[in-house]
C-alpha cells in the first residue's frame, strides 16, 4: 500500500465510461494539463489519445501486439476497470534531487479476447502532471503461458509534422550525432549519403529512429517519447510514417527475428510520453524514474557519487596504447609478449595518476588496458578475448592497490568485453571476486563491436537481461558499475542504484578519434540520451586543440569554460575529469571548479533550456549549503540569466564565476577564460556572457567573515 494512497473512487467522478456504440467505450483521465482518452473501437481494438491543455498531442492511436501464433490487436472486450490515485515520495540513493514526488492516476483496463482462446491482456496507464506512461500486462492464464512476441503495434500518431532531434534506429549503438529535422524528412539513407562521421552507418529500417525522441511542435509544445523499466524485453525504436506523422513501435530482434520470449504473468516496459509547453519541464521530469521499481538493494550505504580521473585520454588520443604488445603472436623465445613501449597502464604511470588524484581530492582513478586480451580485442573473432583477472606484466595489481589505498584513492576496474557477453558471464564470478579481493569499489564495463552470442544485438532482449545480470552481480559484490556501449538507459538506476552510469550515447571521446560533435551536441543530450539516466560523458578537456599527435587540426567543439559547465548541465553521480594530469597542471585555477563541484544533489533548478540552443541549471549539493551552476550554449553566443532566488534568504555567498573571456569562441580561441569572485545573495541576478560554443560554471559557497570583508558585491 503506498504511503499516501488517495482513493480508488476517482473513476466515479472522472472516469465515467461513455458508451459510444454497442461495443465501443471511451474513458477519460485528466491530471492537470494532461488528458488521456482510452477507447475500445468497434473491432475491439484498444486505442488511446493524449491531449495537453485541450490540444491534441497524440491523436487516436492503436495498441496491440503480435505473438507468434495469435494477434493481440483486436477482438477485445473490457472485463473490468481499476483506477487509483497515488501520491507518494521516495528518496533516490543518488540523484538530481533528494526526494521525488510520484503523483499519478493509474487506470487498468482488463481486456479479454472474444474469439476462441479468450486471451487476457491488461493495459495499464499512469497519467502524470507531465505526461502518460502505459504498458501491456499479461495476467496468469491458462492459454497464454510461454509466448513469443514477434511485433509490437503501439502507435504514436502525432498531430503535425513536428521537428525532431533524432538518431537512426541502429540495433547496436547510440553513438550518433543528432539530426534536427521535421518528421517528414527522417531518412537514414540520406544521412549516410551526406555525413562524413565515422559513426553514421546504414540502419536496418531507413525510417526508424531511436528513443528518447525529442520533438517540438509549431504550437509551442515539447514532447519526449521513450520507455521506462526496460527489463526482459528488447528496446523499442520508432518507425516514422513521413506522410501521416504516425510513429509505430519497432522492437530490436534476436538472431532468428523474434523479439521477446515471455512467461505470464509479466508486463512489457512502460511507453512514455512527456509533454510540456516549457522545455525546462522536460528536463525536470521524474516520470521515467517514477515508472521504475524501487531499489532491489536493501543496503545501499556503500553506493557513493564519485569524481575520477583515468589512464584513458592518452589512449583515446593515440599517445599511449591499451595493448602491451603490438600483436598477440609477437612473443620472445620464452613465449612472452614483446612490449611495444607505449603501454599506458604501467605501474609507474598509474602511480602518477594516483598522485594527481590524491593531491586534488579526486577519489577515483580508472585504469584501462591493464589485463590480457587487448592485442586482438577489436572485431571479436573469438569466443574468448579478455582475461579479467590476469594483469599485464608491467601492471602490479597488489602494489598499486596498496599505493592507492595509502593515498585514499580507489582504482576503478575496467572490464572491456568487446561484445563477448557470453565469455564475460563465464568469468563474472571470478572477475567480481577479484575486485573484492583487491578492494575495487567500481567497475567500468564496455561492449565495443559485435555481440557474442552471435547474431544478438546490444539492444535485444538477451543483452537487456545480460546488463541487468551484470548490475545484480556487481551489487552482490558491493561494486558500482558504469556500462559503456549498452542500450540507452530507462531509469533502472532507481532499481539498481549501484548501476550508477552508462555511456550509451556519443561521449566526449568522439572529439579524440573522429571529426567530433558539433557545439550544440551537449544541449541536445539532456533532452534525448539523458532522459533515461546518467551519462558517463567524460567532460573536462582543458587542452582544446592539438591533443592528437599528428592531427593538429583536431579540436574540441567547446570552450574551456563550457567543459566546466558540463559537470552541472549533464547530470551524473560518476563524473570523469577526462584530461591528462599534465594538461590540468597548466590550469589549476580552472581545475578548482572540478575539485569543488558535487556529483550528488539535494535540489535542482532548471533555469532555462532549449534543445539544440542552450541550457542553464543550478544544483544544490546534497547535505550541504553549496550551490553549483552551469550554463552552456550551442553554436551561438548568448547571455545566460541566472537569478539566485533559490539561495537562503539573508545569507551571503561567494560566487566564483568561470566564464568565457570576451574574445573567446570555440573555434578560434577556445581556451580564453576569466575567473571572478563576488559576494551574492538571493536578490542577485547573474548575467553570464557565453561565447559561441561556450559556457560558464559558477560555484556559490557560503561566505566567510574574511570573504565579506575582501570581496565586492556582484553588480
Ligand atoms: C569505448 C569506450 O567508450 C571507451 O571509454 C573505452 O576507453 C574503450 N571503449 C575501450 O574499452
Ligand atoms: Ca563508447
Amino acid at each position: 500500500m503506498p504511503a499516501k494512497f488517495i482513493s480508488t473512487c476517482f473513476l466515479i467522478v472522472t472516469l465515467m465510461p461513455v458508451m459510444l456504440a454497442q461495443k465501443a467505450t471511451s474513458i477519460n483521465v485528466q491530471m492537470n494539463n494532461v488528458q488521456l482518452v482510452f477507447t475500445l473501437d468497434e473491432k475491439g481494438t484498444p486505442q488511446y489519445a493524449v491531449n495537453y491543455r485541450g490540444v491534441p498531442v497524440i491523436k487516436k492511436s492503436s495498441l496491440g501486439l503480435q505473438l507468434s501464433d495469435v494477434s493481440l490487436d483486436n477482438n477485445f472486450e473490457i472485463k473490468g476497470i481499476d483506477s487509483t490515485v497515488y501520491d507518494t515520495n521516495w528518496k533516490p540513493v543518488l540523484g538530481e534531487v533528494s526526494e521525488v514526488r510520484d503523483h499519478h492516476k493509474e487506470l487498468t483496463i482488463h481486456l479479454k479476447q472474444t474469439n476462441a482462446g479468450g486471451k487476457l491482456m491488461n493495459i495499464i496507464f499512469r497519467v502524470f502532471e507531465d505526461g502518460v506512461g502505459f504498458r501491456y500486462d499479461f495476467p496468469k492464464q491458462q492459454d497464454l503461458k510461454y509466448f513469443v512476441v514477434t511485433d509490437e503495434h503501439t502507435q504514436f500518431n502525432f498531430a503535425g509534422d513536428h521537428k525532431a532531434f533524432w538518431i537512426p534506429g541502429d540495433y547496436d549503438t547510440n553513438e550518433y550525432p543528432y539530426t534536427h529535422s521535421r518528421l517528414s524528412a527522417i531518412d537514414n539513407r540520406k544521412l549516410v549519403e551526406t555525413s562524413t562521421d565515422i559513426a553514421v552507418r546504414v540502419a536496418p529500417d531507413p525510417y526508424a529512429v531511436q528513443t528518447p525522441l525529442m520533438l517540438t511542435t509549431d504550437n509551442g509544445l515539447y514532447i519526449n517519447i521513450h520507455e521506462a523499466a526496460l527489463v526482459n524485453y528488447p528496446a523499442m525504436q520508432l518507425h516514422v510514417n513521413q506522410k501521416t506523422f504516425s510513429l509505430s513501435s519497432r522492437l530490436v530482434p534476436d538472431p532468428v527475428g523474434n523479439k521477446a520470449y515471455l512467461h505470464a504473468p509479466c508486463a512489457t516496459p512502460w511507453r512514455t510520453i512527456i509533454i510540456s509547453n516549457k522545455a525546462t519541464d522536460i528536463l525536470a521530469s521524474k516520470m521515467i524514474l517514477n515508472l521504475n521499481e524501487p531499489s532491489k538493494l536493501d543496503n545501499t550505504d556503500w553506493i557513493k557519487p564519485m569524481k575520477f580521473i583515468g589512464v584513458w585520454w592518452e589512449m583515446q588520443t593515440g599517445k599511449g596504447s591499451w595493448n602491451y604488445s603490438d600483436a598477440s603472436d609477437n612473443v620472445d623465445a620464452n613465449g612472452k609478449l614483446v612490449p611495444n613501449g607505449k603501454h599506458s597502464a604501467n605501474t609507474a604511470n598509474v602511480k602518477r595518476y594516483i598522485d594527481f588524484a590524491a593531491a586534488n581530492g579526486i577519489k577515483g582513478v580508472l585504469v584501462e588496458g591493464w589485463n590480457y586480451g587487448w592485442e586482438d580485442w577489436f572485431g571479436n573473432w573469438k569466443e574468448k578475448t579478455f582475461d579479467f583477472v590476469k594483469p599485464y606484466p608491467d601492471f602490479d595489481v597488489e602494489a598499486l592497490q596498496q599505493y592507492a589505498a595509502s593515498k585514499n584513492v580507489n582504482i576503478i576496474m575496467h572490464n572491456e568485453t568487446s561484445g563477448g557477453a557470453t565469455d564475460y558471464e563465464r568469468q563474472l564470478d571470478t572477475a567480481y571476486r577479484f575486485m573484492n579481493r583487491f578492494g575495487y569499489v567500481a567497475v567500468k564495463t564496455g561492449y565495443v563491436g559485435k555481440i557474442i552470442p552471435r547474431g544478438e544485438h546490444h539492444d535485444g532482449q538477451w543483452m537487456i537481461d545480460h546488463y541487468i545480470r551484470v548490475a545484480q552481480k556487481a551489487a552482490d559484490h558491493k561494486v558500482m558499475v558504469d556500462m559503456h556501449e549498452t542500450v540507452r538507459p530507462t531509469g533502472l538506476n532507481r532499481t539498481y542504484p549501484n548501476w550508477i552510469a552508462n555511456e550509451a550515447g556519443r561521449g566526449n571521446e568522439y572529439n579524440a578519434f573522429s571529426i567530433g560533435s558539433s557545439p550544440d551536441h551537449e544541449t541536445i543530450l539532456p533532452f534525448t540520451r539523458c532522459m533515461g539516466g546518467p551519462m558517463d560523458y567524460t567532460p573536462g578537456i582543458f587542452k582544446l586543440r592539438g591533443y592528437v599527435p599528428g592531427a593538429p587540426q583536431r579540436q574540441m567543439h567547446s570552450t574551456l569554460a563550457k567543459q566546466l559547465a558540463l559537470y552541472v548541465t549533464l547530470y551524473s553521480p560518476l563524473q570523469m575529469a577526462a584530461d591528462l594530469p599534465e594538461n590540468y597542471a597548466e590550469h589549476m585555477d580552472a581545475f578548482q571548479f572540478i575539485k569543488d563541484v558535487a556529483a550528488d544533489w539535494q535540489d535542482t533548478k532548471i533555469i532555462e533550456a532549449e534543445p539544440g540552443e542552450y541550457i542553464t541549471i543550478a544544483r544544490k549539493e546534497k547535505g550541504s549549503a553549496n550551490w553549483f551552476a552551469g550554463a552552456i550554449t550551442g553554436e551561438n553566443s548568448r547571455k545566460a540569466l541566472l537569478p539566485l532566488d533559490f539561495l537562503d534568504n539573508g545569507a551571503k555567498y561567494v560566487a566564483t564565476i568561470y566564464r568565457d573571456a570576451a574574445n573567446a569562441d570555440w573555434k578560434n580561441n577556445p581556451g580564453a577564460y576569466v575567473i571572478e569572485k563576488f559576494l551574492v545573495d538571493e536578490k542577485t541576478r547573474l548575467s553570464l556572457s557565453l561565447a559561441n560554443g561556450g559556457g560558464a560554471a559558477v560555484s556559490i559557497l557560503p561566505a566567510s567573515a574574511s570573504d565579506l570583508k575582501a570581496l565586492k558585491k556582484y553588480r
